[in-house]
């Protein structure tokens, strides 16, 4: 099964991604699960607390270098990926990193799809941590995903960027049935807003909850876990501490773990 997880810049992506790793390895004891971080500002190796060897995007650089001796591209890539992942107790992991030239990293975009493809046989479980942007949906490298998890907090910029990229993965072929929303970072709803109804006498008050609940609505994608927003996270994130390791009494575990039991139960 392979997971994707997209959203605007900022979301949780990534501490969906490296505590969904953590859920379905502790839900599913015997089942190899691959992390991918295909993000080139990587940081989904620290939210794991691994170290990341070379990335696709540096294996690719040294192909283009080492290319005078004739070896077979795809070989070449298959034995190096293999090498260069870092196995842990609960997954492997590999980073896609960033092509050469400057701004550009389409060919390790083309190289993702081979890597789901080639990964999906050996791996029960793919879970691909996403670059904010489009990017990866536009170019159809992750359409062959089972699962697209789009992540959004609560603020009207998160839910356009929900809308937009549901727009475009319908286009790239993605089956709607397999997109879900993931609502992150939930603050206890104080908020209260007038809402003219039309006339003055049934203005009507809106709570935070049913302002969030409308923009959930509004996407037309269905909701699978609300995540409340959690100081330790930040805490984690601050000092510099694996999220992987976040308590299981947090406010942000027990979702992702009823979203684990949900995809992989
Ligand atoms: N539930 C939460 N409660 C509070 N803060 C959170 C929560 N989830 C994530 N954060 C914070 O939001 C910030 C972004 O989280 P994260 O890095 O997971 O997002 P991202 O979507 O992967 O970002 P990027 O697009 O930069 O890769 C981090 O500082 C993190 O601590
Ligand atoms: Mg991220």
């Amino acid at each position: 099964m392979i997971i994707v997880i997209t959203g605007k810049g900022g979301v949780g992506k990534t501490m969906v991604s490296s505590l969904l790793v953590r859920c379905i390895a502790e839900l599913k004891k015997d089942a190899k699960i691959l992390a991918i971080d295909a993000d080139p500002a990587t940081n989904l190796a620290d939210a794991l607390g691994i170290k990341a060897l070379m990335s696709i995007g540096e294996i690719i650089e040294n192909f283009n270098v080492e290319n005078s001796k004739n070896i077979n591209f795809l070989d070449y890539l298959r034995q190096k990926i293999s090498e260069n992942t870092t196995h842990t107790e609960k997954s492997d992991f590999i980073e896609m990193g960033q092509g050469e030239g400057v701004g550009c990293y389409c060919s390790v975009n083309d190289v993702l799809r081979f890597v789901l493809e080639e990964k999906q046989k050996n791996y029960k479980f793919v879970i691909v941590d996403c670059a904010a942007g489009l990017e990866h949906l536009s170019r159809k490298t992750t359409t062959g995903a089972d699962v697209l998890l789009i992540v959004t907090d609560t603020s009207e910029a998160g839910f356009r960027s929900a809308e937009t990229i549901k727009k475009i993965a319908v286009h790239a072929g993605v089956e709607e049935d397999s997109m879900f929303l993931v609502v992150n970072k939930v603050k206890e709803a104080r908020e209260v807003r007038k809402v003219n109804t039309g006339s003055e006498k049934t203005e009507k008050v809106k709570t935070g909850s049913e302002i969030l609940n409308e923009k959930i609505a509004n996407t037309k994608i269905l909701e699978i876990c609300r995540i409340p927003y959690d100081e330790k996270v930040i805490v984690y994130n601050n000092s510099g501490t694996p999220l992987i390791n976040i308590p299981s009494n947090s406010k942000t575990y027990p979702r992702i773990k009823e979203l684990a039991e949900f995809l992989a139960g």
